[in-house]
């Protein structure tokens, strides 16, 4: 049987670090109840000229690196991001060319904070069928160029980055296990939902979300879906080693582990600094997890990643 395994992982943040304090200079708000709320005390902010392709390349060439994989034999690429250099072609495409390399298939996937789940699992289905060997799968977003700076209940929360990871065909797994969800009931609580057309920006171009639904549906469903992936796998929540969750909001991530009885300590934790990347928060957190040694090979991982649409999913993987 053929599985895919993750080969190597990289990532990226802008160099510009917002604090805070910094944000409570612009908008009514405090250190203390960004913290309380949420865990956030800083997150990255991409310069203007820092596009969501070159997050993802920086990214990815750590991320090859880490592999120890040249460029040329990458033969799949996979973006997770809901805010692309342009509406088209693909910051996948983009990619591929500022990687120096092309011939193969290279498109996005838009599922915003479950993207890189999304991305994830459709790189390891073409890896699993056949259809590639080696493939680069990358999270990567500028959110901050569709906040509205002035909506303290928004601008607090997010961050830019990117991460990726080389995904090989391998006899072993790997990853065990991905599953994904999707609501499009729920498309409204977390939306941005302006468009273009006619050569202007129609409906509103920033993002808004009504948090407490939003918290309540990411607790409800991250929960399930954790416990469905492990049964589908025959596994249960004591085979876990490590969760490596979306970086949303830190009491969201410590209802999905005290569900899982998981202590704090096997939770990998990058929000504080990183805030919420969207697609780029798990990528980010693995590599910087794995950067740090913390995974050890034969354990077995679990990411999770909820968000706008509602999209959701998970991954289960031996390291
Ligand atoms: N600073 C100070 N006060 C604020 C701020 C802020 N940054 N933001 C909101 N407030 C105020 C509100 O105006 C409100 O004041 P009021 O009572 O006078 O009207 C008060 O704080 C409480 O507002 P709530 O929205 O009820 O605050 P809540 O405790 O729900 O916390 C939060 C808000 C942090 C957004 C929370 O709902 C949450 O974490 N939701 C999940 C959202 C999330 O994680 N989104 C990320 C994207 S989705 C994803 O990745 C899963």
């Amino acid at each position: 049987m053929l599985y895919s395994r993750i080969a190597g992982t990289g990532s990226y943040l802008p160099e510009q670090i917002l604090t805070n304090a910094d944000l409570a200079r612009r908008v009514d708000t405090s250190d203390e109840w960004i913290v309380s709320r949420t865990g956030i005390h800083s997150r990255h902010i991409a310069a203007p000229d820092e596009m969501t392709s070159d997050l993802a390349c920086k990214a990815s060439l750590a991320a090859l690196e880490s592999a120890g994989v040249a460029a040329s034999e990458i033969d799949l690429i996979v973006v997770a991001t809901s805010t692309p250099d342009m509406i088209f072609p693909s910051a996948a495409c983009i990619l591929q060319d500022k990687l120096g390399v092309h011939g193969f298939p290279a498109f996005d996937v838009q599922a915003v904070c479950a993207g890189f789940a999304y991305a994830l699992a459709t790189a390891d289905q073409f890896v699993r069928g056949g259809m590639a060997k080696t493939a680069l799968v990358v999270g990567a977003e500028v959110f901050s160029r569709i906040l509205d700076w002035n909506d303290r209940r928004t601008c607090v929360l997010f961050g830019d980055g990117a991460g990726a990871v080389v995904l090989k065909a391998s006899d072993e797994p790997g990853i065990i296990m991905t599953k994904l969800k999707a609501d499009g009931r729920y498309r409204d609580i977390l939306a941005t939902p302006g468009g273009v057309a006619n050569g202007e920006v129609v409906g509103t171009p920033f993002l808004h979300m009504d948090g407490q639904a939003v918290f309540r549906f990411a607790v409800k469903a991250l929960a399930e879906l954790a416990s469905e992936t492990l049964d589908a796998a025959g596994m249960t929540a004591a085979d876990l080693d490590w969760l490596v969750p979306h970086q949303a909001n830190v009491r969201i991530i410590e209802s999905t582990a005290k569900h899982l009885h998981l202590s704090m300590d096997k939770v990998i934790l990058t929000l504080a600094h990183h805030g919420n990347t969207s697609a780029a928060s798990i990528p980010l957190a693995l590599d910087e997890a794995a950067r740090a040694g913390k995974f050890k090979r034969g354990e077995h991982l679990m990411l999770e990643g909820i968000g706008g649409g509602f999209a959701w999913g998970s991954a289960l993987l031996r390291w």
